[in-house]
Formats: structure tokens, sequence, C-alpha cells
């Protein structure tokens, strides 16, 4: 096996086991924190007049839905996610809401979409993940129609955004060495580099390839900070496995850390992101 298909592998046991299982226990919170980028793309969808509409990376779904429902009957809303567990939630939340938004259990990088389908393709915080993004965007492209266009949301560089690293920077001195990631590679900060995404999406086939920063003011309630800095990310899989003791000074540690994201009754924070457009 080449490193390539390590990563995928990787990837895809992470999102169907630990990272997965902790995105749909999290999804409420997560999608209060992430609304403001949910909102970005579902004013993106309306401006766009897209009909045929692809949320790549989609998870438990919510924004594949909210824009459903935002453009009703004109809009045929697609989600595609690697997880199965994330995929299970969404088509729930489908049935529960009544909506028409279909969902697909599979890898970007190598399903077969059907060719031309897509006017617009959308994603939040879904697309860094891709062992090999050129293959992965490639693909998108023949699913894309003449006219589409993309329009994404990716971190911008770890140092800009310290409320993502504050917890795996407390616990380091509990936790073995760990390798650190190298730059342009499959993970959460996978896309924080312009010139690589610039340079991934032409040679994908996309064209007039843009990124802007934007910034966006993120909150949820403060008694979920304890969930949101132990069950999610690196250090959400590595608690579990930690000798008791150790672990409960991790958490002690990890919360006295996060203190000063805490104003009255919020976590809040600045989200640090590249808003990524093209068209096909
Ligand atoms: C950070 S989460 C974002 C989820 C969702 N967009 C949201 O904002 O709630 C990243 C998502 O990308 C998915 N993902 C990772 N690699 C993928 C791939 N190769 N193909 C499709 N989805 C993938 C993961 O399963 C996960 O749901």
């Amino acid at each position: 096996m080449n490193k390539t298909h390590n990563i995928q592998s990787d990837m895809k046991t992470l999102w169907n086991g630990a990272a997965g299982n902790a995105w749909v226990e999290s999804q409420s919170l997560l999608d209060q924190m992430f609304k403001p980028i949910e909102q970005a793309l579902v004013k993106a969808a309306i401006d766009s007049g897209a009909s045929n509409v692809l949320d790549i990376g989609c998870g438990a779904g919510t924004t594949t839905l909210t824009c459903s429902r935002a453009l009703g009957e004109q809009g045929k809303l697609t989600g595609l996610d690697i997880s199965a567990p994330l995929i299970e939630a969404a088509k729930l939340q489908a049935k529960k809401t009544k909506s028409l938004a279909q969902f697909v259990c599979a890898d970007a990088q190598e399903y077969t979409f059907a060719s031309n389908a897509f006017d617009l393709i959308i994603s939040r915080f879904g697309v860094m993940f891709f062992s090999d993004p050129v293959v992965a965007f490639t693909n998108l492209h023949k699913a894309a129609n003449e006219e589409a266009r993309l329009h994404m949301y990716a971190w911008r560089h770890p140092g800009e955004n310290g409320f993502m690293t504050t917890a795996m920077r407390a616990a380091a001195p509990f936790l073995p060495p760990m390798p650190k990631p190298e730059p342009n590679t499959a993970g959460q900060f996978g896309f924080a580099d312009p010139d690589y995404v610039m340079s991934v999406l032409e040679e994908a086939g996309w064209k007039d390839a843009k990124l802007e920063k934007v910034d966006f003011l993120c909150s949820f309630p403060a008694e979920q900070i304890e969930q949101y800095n132990t069950r999610l990310g690196v250090l959400g899989t590595l608690l579990p496995e930690l000798d008791e003791n150790v672990r409960n000074k991790i958490i002690s540690v990890v919360n006295t850390a996060f203190d000063k994201f805490i104003s009255a009754d919020r976590a809040q924070f600045t989200a640090a992101c590249w808003k990524i457009t093209a068209r096909a």
C-alpha cells in the first residue's frame, strides 16, 4: 500500500469510528457552533440560483437540509460523506423533517457521480481530508456541469485558530510526543496553505479559483465546553485510551485553558476560514 492509500484508509477508519461517532453525538453543539458558516452557504446557494447542489463531506447533513429547505422545490440537494454513522444521522433527520434531500455514503475521491450533474458544489469543512485532493477535485469537476460553481469553507492556519488548537496544546505535557502534521496533507488544516489549494484546484481543472479570508464569530453555551474539548478532535480520540488519573488531570487543565474563551454564559471564538470559490 502506498502513502496515499494509507492516509485514505486511515481517514475512512477515523470517520467511520471515533471521529464519526463523536460528531454524531455532538451534532447539535457543532451545528450551533458552525451556524454562521451554514448561513453563508445557504446564501451562496440562494444567490447562485442553483437547482442541483452537492454538499461534500456533509457530515450529519444539517447544511444540506437547510439549503434544501431554503431552495424549496426548485432545489435538488445531495449530501455525500464517507462516514456511515454520519450519513445514517443525516438520513434520519431528512426523514424526520420530510426533506427531499438525498444522502450518499461514499468517498468523494472515488465515487462515480453522474457526469455534468451539479450546478453548485458546497462544503463546510468537508474537503480537507482527501489523500489525493487533485484526484478528488478532478472527480468533482466531472460531476459538475459547464456553468457550475464551487463554494466551500476550510480552516486557515492553526496559528490563526487558537480555539481549535488550545485543547492539544494544554494536554501536550501529559501525552507522549506527537508527530507534527506535515503541511498540505489530509487533516483539519490540510487546506490552510492558499497556494497549495490554488494549485490543487487548477490541476483538477477548476477555473478562476479564489481564496478569501473570512472570519466567523462562533459561539455555543458555555456549559458545553467540556463536551467540545474532550470528545472532539485528536484529544477526543486519545482520552478514552488513557489511565483515569491522567485523563482527569488533562480534562481539568484543558477546561482551565478554555476559560479565556468564556464570556458570560457563552463560549465564543473567531473561526479564521478560507472562502474558496471556483468555476467549472
Ligand atoms: C469536519 S467534518 C464536517 C462535516 C459537515 N460538513 C459539517 O460541517 O457538519 C468533515 C467531514 O468530511 C467527511 N469526509 C472525510 N473524508 C471524506 C471523503 N473522502 N469523502 C467524503 N467525505 C469525507 C467526514 O466523514 C466528515 O463528516
